[in-house]
Order: C-alpha cells, then sequence, then structure tokens
C-alpha cells in the first residue's frame, strides 16, 4: 500500500515531531503515521532502504531512529523539506512508495 497523497484531507494533524508535522493516527512505537507536508513520508510503509538519502540531491531526508517499529527501526524524515526542489527522485526510488512530494503543499511554512 503507498502513501495516501490526500493525507492532508484525510488525516488528522497531530502536532510535530523532528522538526516535521505528524498526520496521525499514530500509537507508538508500532504506529507512527505520515511525517512532513511539501516532502510527506508514511513512516508506517518506510522500511528504511535508505535510497531517497542517498538520491536527493539537496539532503532533505535524516534518519530517525523508530525502535519497535515492525517495518524498520530507522526512517526517512524530510527534516528539510523546505529545501526540496521537487525533483521527484526520492519518489521513483522508494521500493514501497512511502514518499509524496506536491509542489502545491507549502502552505504550512
Ligand atoms: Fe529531494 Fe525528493 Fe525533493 S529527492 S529534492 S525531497 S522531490
Ligand atoms: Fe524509506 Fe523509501 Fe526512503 S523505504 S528510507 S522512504 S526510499
Amino acid at each position: 500500500m503507498a502513501i495516501d497523497p490526500n493525507f492532508e484531507e484525510n488525516r488528522e494533524l497531530e502536532g510535530r515531531e523532528h522538526g516535521v508535522d505528524v498526520w496521525g493516527p499514530t500509537e507508538p512505537p508500532e504506529q507512527l503515521g505520515i511525517r512532513g507536508v511539501h516532502v510527506a513520508v508514511d513512516f508506517d510503509i518506510c522500511l528504511s532502504d535508505g535510497a531517497c538519502l542517498e538520491d536527493c540531491p539537496v539532503d532533505v531526508f535524516e534518519w530517525v531512529d523508530t525502535p519497535g517499529h515492525p517495518e524498520s527501526e530507522i526512517k526517512a524524515n524530510p527534516t528539510h523539506e523546505e529545501q526540496c526542489i521537487d525533483c521527484m527522485l526520492c519518489v521513483d526510488v522508494c521500493p514501497v512508495d512511502a514518499i509524496d512530494v506536491d509542489p502545491g503543499r507549502t502552505d504550512r511554512f
């Protein structure tokens, strides 16, 4: 299952963590929700492949520890999403479609 590109309508904003918005539902450590706005990562789908960190030309992503999550115990957090230049490489390379990037979704900065 891929990230829901309409998460802003379909999910509740629960707060912020690691410098980005958190969209629920969450139930840590097993359920962590979607993280970010312009560059959004579904932490419950991410399995720490790492291609997004390697390929992003402007280093938007940073690893964060997520001990106890069933898919992986580190996740790609879009910490520097405001630097994104919409190249879409991360969207293309993620093997599990955990990332959605929307150039129009910048209203929260
Ligand atoms: Fe980087 Fe993805 Fe934006 S690769 S530049 S975060 S579209
Ligand atoms: Fe995760 Fe996909 Fe990146 S699995 S680490 S969001 S390439």
